[in-house]
C-alpha cells in the first residue's frame, strides 16, 4: 500500500511537471501539450492475435467506441507474429495514424515499430501489455497485474485451507504465461509472494522437475520464464502437463493444485489430466484446484462443470473505455486523467492507468452476465441450463 501511495505521489509530481512543461509548448511524455489532434483523425489499434478470445473483444470494443466518437480506426491482428505486428504498425503510420494503441505480441520486439510511429509524430499507448526497453511509449493502460496472481494464489490457499493450518504437504504444479510477455512475470510475482512461504514451511511442494523445478529458493526473476508457456498456447500447456503427469503422477499420486495464469493454459492442463489420469474426477477430492484468467467462454463451461475452479475476470469493456478516454484527452491536448501508477519498461517509467481484476468462481459466475461480458443466452448454453 505504501509503495502504491508513493507511486501515486510520484505520478502526481510527474503530471505537475508535465503541466509546467506544457506551458512552454513542449512535447512531454505524460502531460498536456498544446498540440491537438484534428477531429476525425486516424487511430491505429494493433492486437497480438485473433486466435485468443479476449483480443477480439478488446479490439472490436475499442474500435466501436472510437468510431462513435468520430475517429477513423485501423484495427489489425498480428497472428502472434512479431514481424507481422511491426508491419501492421508501420502500415498505420503510413496511413497517418496520430495515435497507435498496441497490445504487443512480444513486448521487446515491437520497440522499433513504435519508435518509428513516435518519430512520425504519433502518440503510443501500450494496451494491456507493456512495450519494453524503449522511450517511445506515452501511456500504459492495463489491470493491476500482480493482483491477478494474488487472486489466483489466494484461491488456492483458501481452498486447501492453508490459512486454517492444514499441513499437507500438498502437491502443486505451477505455470506462467508467455516468456515474451512482461505481464506474465507480474502475474507470477503476485502469486509467488503468497505461495513461497508455504514452500518454505513445506506445506506446499512441487514434486515434478517442470522447468528445472520449483522449490522454496525459487525466485520470480530466476524462475518465471522456465515454467512459461510460449504464446500462452493450450497445446503447449497440455504437452507440458502430460510430461509432468508421466514423470511424477503416473502411480496414483495426488495432485492438489495447479497454478495456471490463463484459461487457455488451464484447458491444456485439464486435457492432459483427462488423458493421463482418468481416475481423477471433477467435483471430488481427487481433482486438483485449477486457476485461470480471462473468463473465457471455455472457462465458464469448465467452472460450471467443475474442471476449473476459478478464473480472473478483466472487464475489457472498462479497459476500452479507459483507453478511449485517454485518446480523447490526448487529442484535445488535455492532461490524461486517471493515472494511478507507473511501470518501468527497462528504459522509462510509463504513466499507467490500472483497473481492478475480479476473482470468479462457481458462486459468482453469473456476474459475467451482469457485467455484459457474455449474453444470458450464451451463458445458459455454456452452463447447460
Ligand atoms: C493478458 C491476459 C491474457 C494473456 C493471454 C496477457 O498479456 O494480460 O489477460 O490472459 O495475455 O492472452
Amino acid at each position: 500500500m505504501k509503495a502504491l501511495k508513493r507511486t501515486i505521489a510520484a505520478v502526481a509530481g510527474l503530471a505537475m511537471m508535465a503541466g509546467l512543461a506544457a506551458c512552454g509548448g513542449d512535447r512531454t511524455s505524460s502531460g498536456a501539450t498544446d498540440e491537438k489532434i484534428e477531429e476525425g483523425a486516424t487511430v491505429g489499434i494493433s492486437m497480438p492475435t485473433k486466435s485468443e478470445e479476449r483480443w477480439n473483444k478488446d479490439g472490436n470494443n475499442l474500435k466501436a467506441n472510437l468510431e462513435k466518437k468520430g475517429y477513423k480506426v485501423i484495427l489489425s491482428f498480428a497472428d502472434d507474429k512479431p514481424a507481422q505486428q511491426n508491419a501492421d504498425i508501420e502500415n498505420m503510420v503510413n496511413n497517418d495514424a496520430k495515435i497507435v494503441v498496441v497490445a504487443a505480441k512480444d513486448g521487446t520486439a515491437v520497440g522499433p515499430a513504435v519508435e518509428k510511429a513516435r518519430d512520425a509524430g504519433a502518440k503510443v499507448i501500450a494496451y494491456d501489455r507493456l512495450i519494453m526497453n524503449t522511450e517511445a511509449v506515452d501511456y500504459y493502460a492495463t489491470f493491476q497485474l500482480e493482483q491477478v496472481g494474488v487472486l489466483e494464489a489466494n484461491y488456492i490457499i483458501d481452498t486447501l485451507g492453508l490459512k486454517d493450518g492444514e499441513k499437507g504437504p500438498f502437491n502443486i504444479e505451477l505455470f506462467t504465461g508467455s516468456p515474451d510477455d512482461n505481464n506474465a512475470k507480474y502475474f507470477f510475482k503476485g502469486a509467488w509472494e503468497l505461495l513461497q512461504p508455504y514452500f518454505e514451511s513445506g506445506v506446499l511442494v512441487s514434486p515434478s522437475n517442470h522447468g528445472g523445478g520449483i522449490d522454496k529458493d525459487s525466485t520470480v526473476d530466476g524462475n518465471w520464464q522456465k515454467i512459461s508457456v510460449m504464446s500462452w498456447k493450450t497445446e503447449q500447456a497440455q504437452k507440458d502437463m502430460e510430461s509432468i503427469l508421466d514423470s511424477t503422477y503416473s502411480h496414483g499420486e495426488k495432485l492438489d493444485a495447479v497454478l495456471s495464469p490463463y484459461d487457455g493454459i488451464s484447458q491444456g492442463v485439464i486435457n492432459a489430466i483427462q488423458t493421463k489420469r482418468p481416475d481423477m474426477v471433477p467435483g471430488t477430492d481427487t481433482w486438483p484446484v485449477i486457476t485461470g484468467q480471462d473468463a473465457m467462454e471455455i472457462a465458464i463451461k469448465n467452472i460450471s462443470d467443475g474442471t476449473q475452479a476459478q478464473t480472473v475476470f478483466k472487464d475489457v469493456n472498462k479497459l476500452a473505455t479507459a483507453v478511449e478516454e485517454m485518446i480523447v484527452e490526448i487529442a484535445e491536448g488535455k492532461e490524461v486523467s486517471g493515472i494511478n501508477g507507473e511501470f518501468n519498461n527497462d528504459k522509462i517509467d510509463v504513466p499507467s492507468k490500472l483497473l481492478d481484476p475480479v476473482s470468479i468462481t462457481k458462486d459468482n459466475l453469473s456476474d459475467l452476465v451482469d457485467a455484459g461480458y457474455v449474453t444470458q443466452e450464451k451463458f445458459d448454453q455454456l452452463t447447460g441450463k
